[in-house]
Formats: C-alpha cells, sequence, structure tokens
C-alpha cells in the first residue's frame, strides 16, 4: 500500500483541486456498477404530539430514488433543512426509514442492521471532535472498530491502526494522543482513518470541512482525493458550499423541501440548471442572504427536469 500521506503537498492550494478531482475521478468511475441504491426512501418525523396536540408529520425525505455508482463522487445539495443529513443517518443505519429500501451492491440491506452497514458504508461528519470519544488515544479510536468486528488479532490490528493512521498523514507522535491535543485538521484525519478501518466501499461525507480552516479543508479534500485512488471509494459528497461540490462530484443531486428536483452531471448542473430551484440555488451563491430568493413552493410544479 502506497503511502498516500506521503504525497500530499506540503501546502496544497485549492486550485489544484479541479484538475486533481478530474485525475481521481477518470481513473476511480471507470464502470457504472451500482454501488448502492435508494429506493423511494422516505422519512416522517412526528412534530409538536402532546397530551391534547395531534401530531402533525414532517417528511424530512420525501420519496428519494438516487443511485450512486461505484468510484464516483455524488454531490448532494440543498439548503439548510431540506433532509440531507437525515437521508445521510439513514444510509448509515442511525435513522430508520419510513418506508423505501436501500441496496448495497445490488443487495437489500436492514436499515436496522447498523452493523452490516457498517462493514460497507462509513461516515465522515462535519464536527470530528463531538464523534471522537476524548478519553480514548487516537490510536484506540481508531481501532476500535476492528475490535468490535473481531478482525484479526491485538497485533494485527495494531499493525493496521498505524499503517491506517500513517495514511492518513497522522506523525506516529500523534498516536497516543488525545482529541482534545489535537488541531481541527488532524481530528478530522483521524475520523477518516476510522472511516476507512474496515475497508468500506462507500464515505458518507456530510459537511466534511464545514468546521475547518481554509487552507486545511483544502487538505482534507487532497486527502479524500487520494484515499478515493487508493481504495477505489465511492462518495456522497453532501455540502452547503456549492464551489466544493463543483469541484469534488462527478454528479450532483439537488435536494429541496425533502425531495430530489434535480440530478445531473455535475458540468451540467452548474453549466445548464433545468429546474428553477437549482437555478436559484446556484444564483443564491451570490445573493448577500442567503435566504433571499429562494422559490416557494410553486417552483416544484415546473416540469420535472431531464438526466440521470
Ligand atoms: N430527530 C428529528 N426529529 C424531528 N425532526 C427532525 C429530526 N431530525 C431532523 N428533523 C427535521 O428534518 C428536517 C431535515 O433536517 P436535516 O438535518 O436532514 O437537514 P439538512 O439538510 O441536513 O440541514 P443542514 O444543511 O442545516 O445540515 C428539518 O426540518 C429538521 O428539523
Ligand atoms: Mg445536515
Amino acid at each position: 500500500m502506497n503511502a498516500v500521506a506521503h504525497s500530499l503537498p506540503a501546502s496544497p492550494a485549492q486550485a489544484d483541486l479541479p484538475s486533481r478531482m478530474a485525475e481521481v475521478n477518470a481513473a476511480t468511475a471507470q464502470t457504472r456498477d451500482i454501488a448502492l441504491e435508494l429506493c423511494a426512501l422516505t422519512r416522517t418525523f412526528e412534530l409538536g404530539r402532546g397530551l391534547f396536540r395531534k401530531p402533525h408529520p414532517l417528511k424530512a425525505v420525501d420519496d428519494v430514488s438516487l443511485r450512486l455508482y461505484r468510484g464516483e463522487t455524488l454531490g448532494l445539495v440543498g439548503e439548510s433543512g431540506c433532509g440531507k443529513s437525515t437521508l445521510a443517518k439513514m444510509l448509515l443505519g442511525l435513522v430508520t426509514p419510513t418506508t423505501g429500501s436501500i441496496l448495497v451492491d445490488g443487495r437489500q440491506i436492514d436499515p436496522r442492521g447498523a452493523r452490516q452497514l457498517a462493514q460497507r458504508i462509513q461516515p465522515v461528519f462535519q464536527d470530528p471532535y463531538s464523534s471522537l470519544n476524548p478519553r480514548k488515544t487516537v490510536a484506540q479510536i481508531v481501532g476500535l472498530p476492528l475490535w468490535l468486528h473481531k478482525r484479526g488479532t491485538a497485533a494485527e490490528q495494531a499493525a493496521e491502526v498505524k499503517r491506517m493512521l500513517d495514511l492518513v498523514g497522522m506523525p506516529e507522535r500523534t498516536h497516543g494522543q488525545y482529541p482534545n491535543q489535537l488541531s481541527g485538521g488532524q481530528r478530522q484525519r483521524v475520523a477518516i482513518a476510522r472511516a476507512l478501518i474496515l475497508r468500506p466501499a462507500i464515505l458518507i461525507c456530510d459537511e466534511p470541512t464545514s468546521a475547518l480552516d481554509v487552507s486545511v479543508q483544502a487538505q482534507i479534500f487532497n486527502l479524500l482525493l487520494d484515499l478515493k485512488a487508493e481504495f477505489g471509494l465511492s462518495y456522497l459528497f453532501i455540502s452547503h458550499d456549492l464551489g466544493v461540490v463543483e469541484h469534488l462530484a462527478d454528479r450532483v443531486a439537488v435536494m429541496y423541501r425533502g425531495s430530489i428536483v434535480e440530478q445531473n452531471s455535475c458540468e451540467q448542473i452548474f453549466s445548464n440548471p433545468k429546474h428553477p430551484y437549482t437555478r436559484t440555488l446556484l444564483s443564491s451563491v451570490l445573493t448577500p442572504a442567503p435566504g433571499l430568493g429562494l422559490p416557494g413552493p410553486d417552483a416544484l410544479h415546473a416540469p420535472p427536469p431531464s438526466g440521470d
């Protein structure tokens, strides 16, 4: 296995990302095998339940069907509260779908079977600090999934942890440290190492760099690209930052009030958006107040967009 971390530039510039992304995606997205398929996935939350009050349902995710092809990066964009994280949590077995099904490698998965899902799908969340146990060292955090899934002997697990931490660029002196002794970027590297230690096929990245400094963001993007090439991973990449999605994704799905209103190649979404909401979302990037100009529900009555 190559030491991916060693190929990281000392100070990676975000400007390098488009060419790197094209290079990595061309090398990994050669087939159209489906890694992950969501069929009519819906999650309804019952809100406002009280002693004398009837709950009213909120469809956080409404009849979403999506495909993630092997080796591709699918960007998922949409305004705050549109259901992106709820969708991600269903894929990770953290939220149970109300209806619909999830297929991994063509086989239907029981969404309650988090253990089964964990071997194929792993998350990288926005805030690595809250997802890392403050009482465990870096090596213990990264090694825990191996221990839980009873992979190898203690010595093999320790060797694998070291290899993975080297791969994500964590120097050996940090392996015995605790999360509060690390920088934000280092914490996200640890979270990525933990996500990859079971060798999943799919990473669900939910705003993985939003909590990080801009210069560190570029390093993490480069690391994700290196790891994608190294392990042939597929990414579902959730982000508010359309600029980042434009650079990293092969295809983009646009979510609005729980539904996917448009999905297409990244190039088509950004150069020729078909749905009024996509157009407004793209133009709102330059709007000083992010909420300004977002369309009302009428926008959803527009003719359905074409595209995959
Ligand atoms: N456990 C829950 N109980 C009730 N409502 C919930 C729950 N989780 C999410 N919701 C609601 O579902 C909707 C979608 O939330 P979600 O976190 O998926 O949005 P999001 O697109 O990830 O937003 P953001 O971009 O701000 O992270 C929101 O209206 C939210 O309040
Ligand atoms: Mg979210």
